[in-house]
């Protein structure tokens, strides 16, 4: 194909909501040599891209950014020093374009597509070589754009810590959007049993399909992190995916066993006093960390399980790129149960 010089690409010129998504025409700028330009196929949306389009991003972003930090698609055309490519494989660049291996950085930090940099919800798209990873062959597209960042996040919540999940242990997992199905996905893939929270009945007949083995619906039982004891015998979960933040963080060290890990990763859930948590953490020695995405290598490895098991992610809807405010609202009214995605080519 030639080699396109314009990009149809969303911006935000203002962040007070959905509403500024703005389809503009921009020049694509010339690659330079350990560059790759890539034709987006299809972009997946996460809870992040509505707080940077709602202006509410805790952790930085750039004036009128191009918005979305995962996408799938083919690479176009390769900068003259760039090895280890070609034209036409499928690929998706990591979220923090320069995390290529070990710990983040504040540098690192400042690489993530969507908000403190341009991201992906455009035609075509320049990235550094280095942060390229093969797509499964068994996904199409669409299916692929939603690993970059909910699957990489689960996956490093699991296995980038201490313990790291192994057969037989129970993972918690909060609520059924684009990080929680994927951490149960990737849970039950090594033989955890899973424990799965909703606001919805409906919402967990998904998750119990999708292996959870208990559910619990968190709306009927305020109370959850009881039943979580109940039905671990009073010992707790080794893993919890923590994605409510100040909401859930105490249930959540309730829940888990002595010396269990709690990966905190989100804040859904709102504000509430947490100013007991420190005595609760040292008191069940809990391994609590941060997870922040993760970096390619973890994504190469993430690769292999997914293809070894032949994972699945679970598309909720498929919306035109036209339509991407559509998929923002979407996305907003949490009716989804995994993953909303943005298919942006036409072919
Ligand atoms: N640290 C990282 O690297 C990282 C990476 C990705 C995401 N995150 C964060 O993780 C969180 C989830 O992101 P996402 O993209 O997976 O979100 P999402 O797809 O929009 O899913 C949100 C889901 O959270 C559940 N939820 C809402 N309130 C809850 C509560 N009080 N208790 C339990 N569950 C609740 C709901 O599930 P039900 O409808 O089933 O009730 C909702 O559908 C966000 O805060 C995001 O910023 C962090």
């Amino acid at each position: 194909m030639s080699i396109p010089q314009k990009t149809r690409e969303y911006r935000l010129p203002k962040v007070d909501g959905f509403h500024n998504l703005t389809l503009t025409e921009a020049p694509l700028p010339k690659l330079k040599s350990t560059e790759v330009l890539l034709k987006v196929h299809a972009v997946s949306l996460q809870y992040r891209d509505l707080i940077v389009a709602k202006g509410t991003y805790p952790l930085g972003q750039k004036e009128n950014p191009v918005p979305g930090s995962d996408m799938a698609g083919e690479i176009i055309a390769i900068g003259e020093d760039v090895k280890g490519w070609k034209v036409g494989e499928r690929v998706s660049p990591n979220f923090a374009v320069d995390h290529v291996f070990g710990d983040p950085t504040a540098e690192i930090k400042a690489t993530g597509l969507g908000a403190p940099i341009d991201g992906v919800l455009t035609e075509y798209k320049i990235v550094p070589a280095h942060s390229l990873v093969r797509i499964p062959e068994h996904l199409s597209y669409e299916e692929a754009s939603t690993l970059p960042c909910a699957a990489l996040t689960a996956y490093n919540a699991l296995l980038g810590g201490n313990p790291v999940l192994k057969g037989g242990d129970f993972v918690l997992v909060q609520g059924t959007g684009g990080v929680s199905i994927f951490g149960l996905q990737i849970a039950v893939a090594s033989g955890a049993t899973v424990i799965a929270t909703s606001s919805s009945d409906k919402k967990l007949e998904t998750a119990k399909k999708l292996g959870a083995k208990y559910v619990i619906n968190y709306k009927k039982t305020p109370n959850w992190e009881e039943e979580v004891l109940k039905i671990t015998n009073g010992r707790g979960v080794d893993h919890v995916l923590e994605v409510g933040g100040p909401g859930t963080i105490l249930k959540s060290v309730e829940a888990v066993r002595y010396a269990g890990n709690v990966a905190v990763i989100g804040f859904v859930a709102g504000q509430a006093d947490t100013s007991q948590l420190p005595l609760l953490v040292l008191g069940k020695a809990i391994n609590m960390r941060g997870v922040l995405i993760g970096s390619r290598q973890q994504f190469e490895e993430m690769n292999r399980l997914i293809e070894a098991v032949k994972l699945k992610p679970v598309v909720d809807k498929v919306l035109d790129f036209e339509h991407a405010r559509d998929a923002y609202e979407y996305q907003d009214s949490q009716q989804h149960v995994g993953k909303v995605v943005i298919k942006v080519s036409k072919d």
